[in-house]
């Protein structure tokens, strides 16, 4: 693959998962998740990660795969690439991967004494790809072979920090978010 391919399908093909965490920065706010429980004296995952936030997270990943789905052809066509379909499991899979990973990495940042906010380098970046791509790989193992070769993999395994780091400085800049990571 060329590498204005590779980069293409690899930045197309997660989207829907780069999406639902900045949805959620946006939607944010209500009942948070752990119904503000604590284990062994810390929250279980802190009043950043909300009901509300991870629902509209989600399905704005979902919609923007469905749109993508059907502007993909033209977009391909213009662009002189193949761009990848998302099959519906994968649809659902991607966003609400992305939401779990955010979920996940809050888990660890309370166990390892993280407050609310605080950065947790390497995770912050990384932890929402690689449960998405986990979750698509496991409800669509075919498709998921076929899109995420190695070249696409490592694209985005490049990018994807580099896009987050970006869009949280932007975020945090427009006063959306309270801190830059
Ligand atoms: N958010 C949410 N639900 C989620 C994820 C994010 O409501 N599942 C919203 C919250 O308002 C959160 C903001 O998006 O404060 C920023 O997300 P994030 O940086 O992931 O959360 P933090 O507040 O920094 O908390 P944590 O330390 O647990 O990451
Ligand atoms: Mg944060």
């Amino acid at each position: 693959m060329a590498v204005f391919e590779t980069v293409a399908v690899a930045f197309w093909a997660m989207l829907p998962a780069y999406v639902p965490n900045n949805a959620a920065v946006l939607a944010g706010g209500g009942r948070p998740i752990d119904g503000g429980r604590e284990w062994n004296g810390r929250r279980i995952l802190g009043d950043g990660k909300t009901w509300r936030g991870t629902a509209v997270g989600t399905l704005a990943g979902a919609v923007l795969a469905l749109v993508l789905n059907a502007v993909g052809g033209d977009v391909g066509a213009a662009l002189g690439v193949s761009l990848p379909e998302f099959p519906v499991p994968v649809v659902l899979a991607l966003p609400f991967g992305a939401m779990l990973g955010d979920i996940l990495a809050s888990f660890l940042k309370r166990r390892t004494g993280r407050e609310r906010g605080a950065a947790f380098p390497g995770v912050d970046q990384l932890d929402f790809v690689v449960v998405s791509l986990a979750l698509a790989a496991a409800v669509a193992p075919g498709w998921f072979r076929e899109v995420f070769l190695w070249d696409v993999l490592f694209v985005v395994l490049v990018i994807t920090p580099i896009l987050h780091v970006a869009t949280n400085a932007i975020a945090y800049t427009l006063g959306l978010k309270d801190e830059p990571w």
